[in-house]
């Protein structure tokens, strides 16, 4: 028999148990494996988050160390895959030059794709972990123009992968340690966030056994949408669009409202946060610190904070407990840390990464079945093939 209630969206649908992320939406509380987002966010560093998230445990000193040289012994990337980076115009997106690399990788080590035995999965864990910053620093620097260069091993991941973007050729540029620390702190707010769009996704693919990889290469893809990661981009792109219409945040505010207006006020609103986004909470606190800190004095911060007090107080978004979220403010940090705009979905990846490798891992050693949603069918009943001449 086939099913009779469907679920757009999975608004109300659970697709697995998970003890990876703890999430509240009424309440705006986020945990990874326990630990709220705040601590985090304040003490620990990417790289101990990731394993946190993808091993279940902070990693000892000394479990930090094999799991940081272990990344470090592959973070070489094949020079073939160069070519096919070169092959790209210079004005394809990032995000889908990261998705397709990905992709290729795949190509250049073809052990990770079978990747049954808890062995072989870390393997290809650590292999990505390590060669994708160096694909998101080369699809930067191709973009910009720069030479393709790997970064400094003696360095920490975050900063080796700020170094990668950065460095231009016969400089010795080291990022600021102010820089570094804002920067791992976003990532570290990005790293997972449960069954999103592209989590599910990763999940789904890699629950036909696809591999890691490709399994990453799709999570990219559903990242890159502007409901969706895509969002960070768009706010900025939203914020500067006011800013030349002469800063009337009221004109878009109203646009917004508007049923026969597609347009959104973007980075507001939230799946499950009804309350408020934690994430958001911090993230808006550390652009704070770090325009002050550069001395920047960003016009577009000020858009952005009008906009938010305006949709606050509106009874529109009141009554749809649409509240800022993840995306509203990371942009103008990015912007701040030099980030051009259309690399900031790719940042999101980036700090998404550790999240899509821990629910991939956690579905495959849970053995889920392959992922294969049902449907209610709404089309034509059985009818007789017409000729042509007939059609
Ligand atoms: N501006 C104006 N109206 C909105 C917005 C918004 N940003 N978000 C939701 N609404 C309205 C929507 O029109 C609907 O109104 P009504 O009940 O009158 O039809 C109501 O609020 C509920 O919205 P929904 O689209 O049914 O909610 P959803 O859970 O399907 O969508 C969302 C969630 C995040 C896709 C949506 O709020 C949105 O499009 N926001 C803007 C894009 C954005 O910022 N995305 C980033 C999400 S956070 C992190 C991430 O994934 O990157």
């Amino acid at each position: 028999g086939g099913v009779t209630t469907i679920d757009p969206g999975y608004k109300n649908t659970g697709s697995c148990e998970s003890a990876i992320t703890f999430l509240n939406g009424e309440e705006g509380i986020l945990r990874y494996r326990g630990y709220s987002i705040e601590e985090l966010a304040d003490k620990a560093d990417f790289l101990e988050v990731a394993y946190l998230l993808i091993f279940g445990e902070l990693p000892t000193k000394d479990q930090l160390s094999k799991f940081h040289e272990d990344i470090k012994a592959q973070s070489h990337v094949d020079e073939d895959v160069k070519k096919i980076l070169d092959g790209f115009p210079k004005s394809a997106h990032p995000m889908g030059v990261l998705s397709s690399l990905t992709s290729a990788l795949v190509a250049f080590n073809p052990s990770s794709v079978n990747v049954d035995s808890e062995e072989e999965m870390y393997n290809a864990i650590v292999r990505i972990l390590a060669k994708f910053p160096v694909l998101t620093a080369w699809a930067y620097r191709k973009r910009v123009g720069l030479p393709l260069e790997y970064g400094d091993a003696s360095l920490g991941y975050v900063e080796n992968f700020l170094k990668m973007m950065f460095k231009k050729p016969n400089s010795n540029y080291v990022p600021k340690k102010d820089i570094v620390a804002a920067f791992d702190k976003l990532l570290i707010l990005h790293a997972d966030h449960e069954q999103n769009c592209s989590t599910s996704t990763v999940r789904m693919v890699g629950s036909s056994h696809a591999g890691l990889f490709v399994s990453i290469s799709a999570g990219i893809a559903a990242l890159w949408g502007p409901l969706h990661g895509g969002a960070n981009q768009a706010v900025i792109e939203m914020l500067e669009a006011i800013k030349e219409d002469g800063g009337d945040t009221k004109k878009f505010m109203a646009k917004a409202k508007d049923k026969n207006d597609p347009f959104r006020l973007m980075g507001f609103g939230h799946r499950v946060y009804k309350n408020f986004d934690p994430r958001a909470k911090i993230i808006k606190k550390a652009a704070d610190e770090v325009l002050n800190d550069l001395g920047i004095d960003d016009p577009v911060l000020d858009i952005a904070i009008a906009l938010e007090k305006e949709a606050l107080e509106d009874q529109y978004f009141v009554d749809r407990k649409l509240y800022p979220n993840v995306d509203f403010y990371s942009g103008i940090i990015y912007r701040a840390l030099g980030i051009p705009v259309e690399m900031f979905t790719p940042m999101f990846a980036l700090g998404r990464l550790p999240g899509w490798i821990a629910q991939w891992r956690e579905m495959r050693l849970r053995k889920e079945p392959i992922g294969r949603p049902r449907q209610v069918y709404i089309g034509e009943n059985l009818r007789p093939f017409k000729e042509t001449e007939e059609r």
